[in-house]
């Protein structure tokens, strides 16, 4: 009832974990690929260790989380390690999307042409991230950029799928899709997250560090929702919705909006990594008692009676 097909690969459900939450280390991506997750995701690899911003970096607002952790990494060359670990992902039969940033498109490339000599089952470009110094979601604010970088890393990826993370925090998210799509991207996610701010009003002065951070969870769903939609309209590759996913409800809203694959994120840093099981029984009670006998048929549903 939930299996997917995702670019080729068979999911036994929709769920994936989202990059940066529990994908630091192997053994913390098992536990969550044996909790039930559809597939799971590392967090970002980049081209040179980096150890990120300084604290506070990550703080809970009423409504979500805001963070500027700013893409620490142990950089790809000190990585083997993990990679031989995350190996024994495949007998556990999740697959595992890597993901990748680079500060340039040559870094990009770059990064992406190791991972996907370690044969992950598909590779996410973090083209999107509003927390870097050198503006790391640029690349995903022009059709321009977001075209080169893609076709580049396509040269270098061989048969291994590439997925385009796409920014909120653009008015040209279509566009920016559209030429993704052009560029042979296999796949989209929207979204990463939205470029916000919290002050605290006794110290008079930002609570990140980093001052601006990026805002996830529940505040980020309907933004979500409607990139989603749009962009459903404007490509025929397969999206991964993400932004504020709590419930099964909210993972039928991404499905129902175009999304074939949901990503979860900050919720799991609430509830545990049980919520994917408790996600997947959730959806499968909605599709029983809706008259469904299939995932697959609720995507872009909402399309026909909006
Ligand atoms: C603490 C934290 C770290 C994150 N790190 C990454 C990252 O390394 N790469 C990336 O592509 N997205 C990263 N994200 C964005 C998430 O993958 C996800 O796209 C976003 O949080 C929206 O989903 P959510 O509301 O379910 O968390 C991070 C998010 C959070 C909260």
């Amino acid at each position: 009832m939930l299996k997917v097909d995702f670019c080729g690969i068979r999911l036994k459900n929709p769920t994936r974990l989202a990059s940066g939450i529990l994908g630091v280390t192997a053994q913390s991506l098992i536990r969550v690929a044996r909790s039930g997750a559809g597939a799971v995701t590392m967090k970002s690899v980049g081209p040179k260790e980096r150890e990120g911003h300084n604290n506070p970096t990550v703080i809970d607002l009423e409504c979500g989380l805001l963070n500027a952790v700013g893409l620490p990494t142990p950089g790809y060359k000190n990585m083997e390690e993990e990679m031989e670990e995350l190996k024994e992902l495949k007998k556990l039969d999740v697959p595992l999307i890597g993901s990748v940033y680079g500060t340039t498109v040559g870094e990009f490339v770059e990064v992406a042409q190791w991972l996907c000599d370690h044969r992950p089952s598909a590779i996410e470009l973090d083209m999107s991230c509003p927390n870097a110094e050198w503006g790391g979601s640029v690349f995903a604010h022009s059709a321009e950029v977001a075209k080169e970088l893609v076709e580049k890393v396509k040269n270098v990826s061989g048969k291994i799928p590439v997925i385009a993370k796409l920014s909120p925090n653009t008015h040209l998210i279509n566009e920016v899709g559209i030429a993704c799509e052009e560029a042979g991207a296999d796949a989209l996610c929207a979204i990463n997250t939205l470029s916000a701010m919290s002050i605290n009003i006794e110290a008079k002065r930002p609570v990140l560090h980093f001052k601006r951070g990026g805002l996830s969870g529940p505040a980020l769903k309907p933004v979500a929702v409607r990139c989603i939609y749009d962009l459903f309209e404007h490509v025929s590759i397969p999206i991964i919705g993400e932004g504020g996913c709590t419930s099964g409800r909210d993972a039928i809203e991404f499905l129902q909006a175009g999304a074939t694959v949901v990503g979860v994120g900050s919720a799991v840093r609430y509830e545990g990594i049980e919520l994917f099981g408790k996600i997947c029984d959730e959806m499968k009670k909605w599709i029983k008692q809706n008259g469904y006998t299939n995932v697959k048929q609720l995507v872009g549903i909402a399309h026909e009676n909006g």
